[in-house]
C-alpha cells in the first residue's frame, strides 16, 4: 500500500549511510510499489553538483548495495527521476532559498539528518528560520544522539527549539529489524509466554551481537565510542528494553516509550567486576590498535556484562550482553533461559532440560523455543531437548519472500507519522544517564580492555562472568 506522497530531504546524501542503507531503501520500497510517483527525493550536502551527478552517484549505490533480482533499467531510471540534489551549506546562508522554493507545502515533509551530531542544531535552526519546516514536517535524525547525558540533554534541546518531541524520530534501526518487532508480537499476542515472563520462571537473559567486521575505516569514530557507546547504550539496550518492559496498554508510541523507559530507570547501577572488556589483538587482520590508528588505545571493541533489573519482574533474574568486533560468527539473538523443572521425575542424563526461547536477529531470523521430550525409540525413557524452530524464510513460503531491510520499515514509518519504533529524547537521556557512571570509572581507574584473538568468542574473562554464577553463554559457533 503506498505511503502518502512525501518530500525527503536527505542531509549528508553523499555519505556513507545514505549510499549504504538510506539510498537502497527507498528504492526497495519503490520497487514494492509504497513509494508514490510523485514522493521526491532531494539530497542535500555540500558538495556542488548537479542533479545529473547525484542521480549518477545514486546508480552506483543501488548497484553496489541493492540485490540485482531487484534491478532493472527501467525501475532504477523511473526511481532516479525522483531524486534531485541541491547543495546546501550547513553553517551558511548557501542553498537554503533553494531548498525551501523546491519542497512543497502541502505533502509530507521529512528531513532526514545523516550527517554528524554537531550540525544537527544548526540545520534545524536554519530549517525553521528558513521558513522550510511547519508543523507537519518530521525529522528523522541518526545515532550517535550525544556521547554522554550532557550532550544528549544538548541535542535535545537544540532540536527542541525547532521542532516539537512528536516531529522528531531518532533512529535506532535495530527497531526497525523484523525479528525485535516480532519478539513484541511473541510477548503480547500469545498468552502462552506472559505468564512466565518473570523471576520465577526466567532463570537469565542473555543477549549477544556479535560481529565478524573490525573497526577500520571508521577508526576515528570508533575509538572515541567503544563498543560500550556505539552499541550498548542504544541497540541492546533496546533490545534488553523490549525483552523486559511491562505489557504496555496499546501498541502506540507514548505508551511503548514509557514502558522503555521505566525498564531504563530500574537498572541497578553495574558493578565493575560485573563487566568485560575486550580489544582484539592482530590476527588475520590488524589489530585494533592498528585499525584505530591509535597505538594506546584503551577502547574496548568487545564488551560483556551483567545487569541487574530492580523490579517485582525482574529482580533475581540477571541480564548478561555481550557484543563485539571480529568475533567468530555475525550472530545477534536474545535467549530467555528458563529454569529447570522444580522436580524432575525422569532420570537425568547429563545436561539441562530446561527450555529456552531465542529470538534470533541474524543471520537467519527466526524464533525457536527448546522443549524437552522423549527421544523415539525403544531405549526407555531418554530425553532430548529439541527446538521447536520457526525460521521467517521458511515460514514465509517458499518463494523466500526477502525480509525488508531495518531502514525500509522506519523511512516508511517516518512517512506515515509513527514514532512508536523511534527513540524519545527522555529513553536517550535515561540510557545516557546508566552509561556515564560505568564509562567514568573506567577513566578514573585507568581501565584497560583484555586483549583477545580475532575470530573468537571474546576474551576468556567474558566466558567466566557467567561461569562464575553457574551459566554458560551460548557458543557462537
Ligand atoms: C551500528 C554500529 O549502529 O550498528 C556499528 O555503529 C555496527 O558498529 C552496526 O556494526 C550493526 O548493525 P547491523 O544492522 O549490521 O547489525
Amino acid at each position: 500500500i503506498p505511503v502518502d506522497t512525501f518530500d525527503l530531504v536527505l542531509f549528508g546524501a553523499t555519505g556513507d549511510l545514505a549510499r549504504r542503507k538510506i539510498l537502497p531503501s527507498l528504492y526497495r520500497r519503490f520497487v514494492a510499489g509504497q513509494m508514490p510517483e510523485d514522493a521526491r527525493v532531494i539530497g542535500a550536502a555540500r558538495s556542488e553538483m548537479d542533479d545529473a551527478a547525484f542521480r549518477k552517484l545514486v546508480a552506483e549505490a543501488l548497484e553496489e548495495f541493492v540485490s540485482k533480482a531487484k534491478r532493472d533499467k527501467d525501475t532504477i531510471k523511473a526511481f532516479l527521476a525522483q531524486c534531485s540534489y541541491i547543495p546546501i551549506d550547513a553553517m551558511g546562508d548557501g542553498g537554503w532559498k533553494e531548498l525551501k522554493a523546491s519542497v512543497r507545502d502541502d505533502v509530507v515533509k521529512a528531513f532526514y539528518f545523516s550527517v554528524a551530531p554537531s550540525i544537527f542544531g544548526p540545520l534545524a535552526e536554519k530549517l525553521r528560520s528558513f521558513g522550510i519546516a511547519c508543523e507537519n514536517s518530521r525529522l528523522v535524525v541518526e545515532k550517535p544522539f550525544g556521547v554522554d547525558l550532557e550532550t544528549a540533554r544538548k541535542l535535545n534541546t537544540d532540536l527542541a527549539a525547532s521542532f516539537d518531541e512528536t516531529q522528531i524520530y531518532r533512529i535506532d534501526h535495530f527497531l526497525g529489524k523484523e525479528t525485535v518487532q516480532n519478539l513484541m508480537a511473541v510477548r503480547f499476542a500469545n498468552v502462552l509466554f506472559e505468564p512466565l515472563w518473570n523471576e520465577r520462571y526466567i532463570d537469565h537473559v542473555q543477549i549477544t551481537v556479535a560481529e565478524t567486521v573490525g573497526v577500520g575505516g571508521r577508526g576515528s569514530y570508533y575509538d572515541k565510542s567503544g563498543a560500550m557507546r556505539d552499541m550498548v547504550q542504544n541497540h541492546l539496550m533496546q533490545l534488553l528494553c523490549l525483552t523486559a518492559m511491562e505489557p504496555p496498554s496499546q501498541f502506540e508510541p507514548d505508551r511503548l516509550r514509557d514502558e522503555k523507559l521505566k525498564v531504563i530507570r530500574a537498572l541497578d547501577p553495574v558493578s565493575p567486576k560485573d563487566v568485560v572488556r575486550g580489544q582484539y589483538k592482530a590476527g588475520e587482520n590488524p589489530s585494533y590498535v592498528k585499525d584505530a590508528e591509535n597505538p594506546d588505545s584503551r577502547t574496548e571493541s568487545f564488551i560483556a556484562m551483567k545487569i541487574g533489573i530492580s523490579n517485582w519482574r525482574w529482580k533475581h533474574t540477571p541480564f548478561y550482553l555481550r557484543t563485539g568486533k571480529r568475533m567468530t560468527k555475525r550472530m545477534s539473538e536474545i535467549v530467555i533461559q528458563f529454569k529447570e523443572t522444580p522436580h524432575s521425575i525422569f532420570e537425568r542424563d547429563e545436561g539441562s532440560t530446561a527450555n529456552s526461547l531465542t529470538i534470533r536477529l541474524q543471520p537467519d531470523e527466526g524464533i525457536d523455543l527448546s522443549v524437552t521430550i522423549k527421544e523415539p525409540g525403544p531405549g526407555g525413557m531418554r530425553l532430548v531437548n529439541v527446538p521447536l524452530d520457526m525460521s521467517f524464510a521458511d515460514a514465509l513460503g517458499p518463494d523466500g519472500q526477502e525480509i525488508p531491510d531495518a531502514y525500509e520499515r522506519l523511512i516508511m514509518d517516518v512517512i506515515r507519522g509513527n514514532q512508536t519504533l523511534f527513540m524519545r529524547g527522555d529513553e536517550v537521556e535515561a540510557a545516557w544517564a546508566w552509561t556515564d557512571p560505568i564509562i567514568g570509572g573506567w577513566v578514573e581507574r585507568g581501565d584497560k580492555p583484555q586483549a583477545y584473538a580475532q575470530g573468537s568468542s571474546g576474551p576468556e574473562e567474558a566466558l567466566m562472568l557467567m561461569h562464575r554464577d553457574g551459566r554458560r553463554w551460548r557458543d557462537l559457533e
